[in-house]
């Protein structure tokens, strides 16, 4: 039986892996650090809490005390830090709240593993799981071969920068002290209670409404996507079966630019409505609902500064211990559609909440 600390767990891919791990392991004991910031959003999980099945701490990875104290009150054997800032053209705005939580807020998680812990021949089957991207290792032009665990970092925007440098901490603190760290860089992620300011949520909710699907630049700029489902099985396998020290590339071996993705988007949700009468009702705004395809929402728009052309994953080292995605990206898009069309409350309550200044800033002109 694990006891974990799920930092960040009240985040997209968190929420995600708590819903996992208490199906998958109901036995063990899983509690979740969330500074609940913008992205942080209690109603991803709060069916567990309400169910007893997690226990919820509002506090923040950067108050390294209190976190080394909620380590040692609930016996913590297994930390898998998700918390972060994540959003990319958040970091070209505000820098500064990328490098306290990214960095210094890692560091401090560290701090208080060392500390909880005691000297390393006391760790036995601790672990330290530090979750993070593929985009420390920047952009690749269309010949280079994807990023494998010894591609050089090289991140380009203040996010990536941010990961990246929790990463060289993470490695240090299990070389020079010993903490048994592991660390996993996955590809872009999709799937439910993900945050409607990254590429998919953004795209189906803007569609359900009306607004634009902004295309940056030309958006043939290509991710490689899995589903978060996926990612915490990878995570998942990591912590059962690989030895201390080692690094993971994650991805879903589906590349593919921007637009596709957008369109494929748009095609879904028309094929919703015409399968479904109730959703012209539901979302009197959308394009479909008006005898228009989605697809003349989008919009090509001024392109993020310093955007990463090409992003692929080798995941063949991870294939290795066993891991191969179950979700190809056609069913993993139409579930995730899906999602969002079954949990309306769920983005709304964002869209017309603590997001609703963004937004509406975002799209005034619209
Ligand atoms: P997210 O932005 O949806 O969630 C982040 C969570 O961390 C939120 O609940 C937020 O409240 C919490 N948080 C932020 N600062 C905190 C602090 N100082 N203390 C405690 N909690 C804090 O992010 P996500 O998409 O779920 O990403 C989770 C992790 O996975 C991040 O480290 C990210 O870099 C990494 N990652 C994400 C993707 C992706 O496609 N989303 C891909 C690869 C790796
Ligand atoms: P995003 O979801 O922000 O993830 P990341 O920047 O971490 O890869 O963006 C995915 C891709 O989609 C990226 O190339 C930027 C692009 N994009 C748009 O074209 N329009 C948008 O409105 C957003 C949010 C992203």
């Amino acid at each position: 039986m694990k006891r974990l600390l799920v930092t960040g767990g009240a985040g997209f891919i968190g929420a995600n892996f708590c819903h996992y791990w208490s199906a998958t392991y109901p036995a063990d004991r899983v509690v979740v650090l969330d500074a609940l910031t913008y992205a942080g959003n209690l109603a991803s999980i709060g069916e567990l809490v309400q169910q007893q099945r997690l226990r919820f701490v509002h506090g923040d990875i950067c108050e390294r005390d209190r976190v080394a104290g909620l380590m040692r009150e609930e016996s913590i054997d297994t930390v898998v830090n998700f918390a972060a800032e994540s959003h990319v053209d958040r970091s070209i705005e505000d820098p500064q709240s990328f490098l306290r939580t990214n960095v210094m807020g890692t560091h401090a998680l560290l701090e208080a593993a060392r500390s909880a812990w005691g000297p390393a021949a006391d760790r036995g089957m601790r672990r330290f799981h530090h979750v993070s991207t593929d985009e420390v290792y920047g952009s690749l032009s269309p010949a280079d071969p994807a990023f494998t665990e010894s591609t050089p970092y090289a991140p380009n925007s203040p996010y990536s920068a941010s990961k990246a440098a929790a990463d060289h901490i993470v490695r240090a603190y299990a070389h020079t002290y010993g903490v048994p760290c592991t660390i996993s860089n996955c590809s872009n992620n999709y799937g439910p209670y993900q945050f409607p300011e990254k590429l998919l949520p953004l795209c189906i909710v803007n569609l359900l409404e009306g607004r634009p699907l902004p295309i940056y630049g030309d958006g043939l700029q290509i991710r490689d996507w899995l589903h978060v489902g996926d990612h915490c099985r990878a995570i998942d396998l990591i912590l059962r079966a690989s030895p201390v020290g080692e690094t993971w590339n994650v991805g879903g071996g589906s590349t593919e630019p921007n637009i596709r993705i957008v369109e494929a988007v748009c095609d879904l949700v028309d094929a919703a409505f015409r399968r479904r009468p109730d959703l012209r009702q539901r979302f009197p705004g959308s394009a479909p609902a008006q005898n228009r395809s989605s697809r003349s929402l989008m919009q090509h728009v001024r392109d993020r500064p310093g955007h990463d052309r090409r992003y692929a994953v080798d995941g063949s080292k991870i294939a290795r211990l066993g891991f191969v995605a179950q979700t190809s990206p056609a069913a993993g898009f139409a579930a995730t559609v899906h999602w969002y069309l079954e949990n309306e409350r769920w983005w709304r309550d964002i869209v017309s909440g603590a997001y609703r200044d963004w937004y509406a800033r975002q799209y005034a002109a619209s």
